[in-house]
């Protein structure tokens, strides 16, 4: 774990004014129980969790036209400071992802990269990065925090086929970092985002744009160094050449089961990975991606030192980890439902089952055991839920996800705004501050997880994310809420029955910082 004092300096206030948010709840905050397990049947997220509530949901205020929006490019270091970023977020991550690559615009990057082969952005001298991370900003991150080699700074060498990782224990102090850089180590920031605000914002912004968690290293490298052996990830990679040049070769998959892998490889030889299908040398301001499952390896050029950026998403987040949360939550409803699921094995299923015994056809009990498995498959598939699945997926993603890079207007409109924080009132409009920090589940109660207490440390929050729970005859406030960003609402509109019920919801909404009130 990585504590508070680590953060940098300047970015300290942020953290602490967020934690002291997720310590100091209102009391109304602190009776609500984390509640992950599920224990009943899954039911459909619904409008109509109570029939009480037919009247038509009031339409929202239209501050935003509901024509689909131009994709504009953002430019990393504009992120938070542009129109869009106070009208729809979605639409900001859209652009800062169409930044990166472009001229290749979206849909051709979906088209005919992404997940299938790499796209190689050259700007020709012309660094769009320029200052969003430099060598100083390392060094500053190094003085200002408290970074531990292994935990956050790796110092690596690759001499003569072979990885050496030579970290120190303790505190990664700047002097003891650049005696290695200079003796020829690269340096890799395990988790820059934890600590260097622009880092945090375009890694916040991808990850509303892939709806996916996001990872982040940063590889100094001295001119004439190669810092990892041969290997692949699992996971997709955008590669930002943030300082100098860096040589990359890159090689296909060796067979089928190494493309998309769920697994990185281990370190390979030179001689186990074939020829390069590309090679190609980044310059300061150019872009790579590449899905998970190339190999590759990168070198500093001999004349200039190399200082990247790989940012890194869709890590488990495939349609089999799709179809997994959907078994895994059938498997939980049916044990709890069915008593068949629950009964005991009998003795003899070790000396019937098994792959020792699976020639033995004419076995009677070996048939009837393999029966008896084949009536519970036919059961479980009636509990089966994609929606359900989807719903635990998306709860994996708030979990994931770094908290959202608020700016000073979204401060401002929020309990951020810590001096004038006020009640709300029915006269009051609000909207979410992010559509995607928030996702409403149906139990036996109305639970709506979010993201805002997530820190910048990557599951530091627990293992799972934040709830606000409430009685069933609010589902459909809530989700007139979640439907309407990013217009702002009334809350004398949510549909719910009584105004004490309006102004409980929207407050709740309010004390977390899900919201933002119009002033
Ligand atoms: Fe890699």
């Amino acid at each position: 774990m990585t504590s508070k004092r680590n953060i940098e300096e300047e970015e300290e206030e942020d953290i602490i004014s967020q934690e002291e948010d997720n310590n100091s709840g209102s009391t109304q905050q602190k009776k609500k129980k984390k509640k992950v397990v599920k224990k009943t049947k899954p039911q459909p997220l619904t409008k109509h969790a109570n029939s009480s509530h037919n009247q038509p949901v009031p339409k929202p205020t239209n501050l935003v036209p509901k024509k689909k929006a131009e994709v504009r490019e953002i430019n990393i270091n504009d992120i938070g400071a542009n129109e869009l970023s106070n009208q729809d977020h979605r639409v900001e991550a859209d652009g800062v992802l169409a930044g990166l690559i472009s001229p290749t615009t979206l849909d051709e990057f979906y088209d005919n990269h992404f997940g299938v082969k790499e796209l190689v952005v050259k700007r020709n001298g012309n660094n769009p990065y320029k200052s969003f991370f430099t060598k100083d900003s390392l060094d500053k991150m190094l003085r200002n925090n408290f970074l531990k080699f292994t935990e956050n700074v790796d110092v690596t060498n690759y001499i003569d086929g072979e990885r050496i990782t030579l970290n120190p224990d303790g505190r990664a102090y700047p002097s003891l970092v650049w005696k290695h850089y200079k003796e020829g180590c690269s340096v890799r920031l395990l988790n820059p985002q934890t600590f260097n605000s622009n880092v945090w914002k375009v890694c916040a912004a991808l990850q509303t744009h892939f709806q996916c968690g996001m990872g982040a290293n940063i590889y100094l490298t001295p001119a004439g160094a190669q810092g990892f052996a041969p290997h692949y990830d699992d996971v997709d990679v955008l590669i930002l050449q943030l300082e100098g040049k860096k040589e990359w070769r890159l090689y296909k998959p060796r067979n089928e089961g190494e493309t998309l892998p769920k697994a990185s490889s281990e370190n390979f030889a030179q001689d186990e990975i074939g020829e390069p299908y590309m090679s190609v040398t980044l310059e300061a301001g150019d872009f790579m991606y590449f899905p998970r499952g190339i190999i590759h390896q990168a070198v500093s050029p001999k004349d200039v030192h190399s200082l990247h950026i790989t940012i890194s998403t869709y890590l488990n987040n495939t349609w089999g980890d799709l179809v997994g949360k959907v078994l895994q939550r059938a498997l939980d409803v049916a044990n709890q439902e069915c008593i068949d699921f629950r009964q005991g094995l009998p003795r003899d299923y070790t000396k019937c089952l098994g792959v020792i015994n699976s020639d033995d056809v004419g076995n009677e009990r070996r048939k009837e055991l393999l029966d008896k498995v084949s009536v519970l498959w036919d059961k479980l598939g009636q509990y089966l839920s994609v929606d359900d699945g989807a719903d635990q997926m998306a709860l994996k993603y708030l979990l994931d996800s770094l908290p959202p890079f608020l700016n000073q207007a979204e401060k401002k409109h929020s309990i951020e705004d810590e001096p004038n924080a006020f009640s709300v009132n029915l006269n009051n409009r609000i909207r979410l501050i992010r559509s995607d920090s928030i996702r409403l589940v149906i139990e036996d109660i109305a639970v709506v997880y979010h993201n805002m207490d997530n820190t910048r440390v990557f599951h530091q929050v627990g293992d799972a994310p934040g709830t606000i729970e409430f009685s069933l005859d609010c589902a459909v406030a809530v989700e007139h809420i979640i439907n309407s960003y990013p217009n702002y609402i009334y809350i004398k509109d949510l549909p719910v029955d009584t105004d004490d019920q309006k102004l409980d919801i929207a407050s709740a909404f309010y004390e977390k910082g899900l919201i933002m009130i119009e002033k």
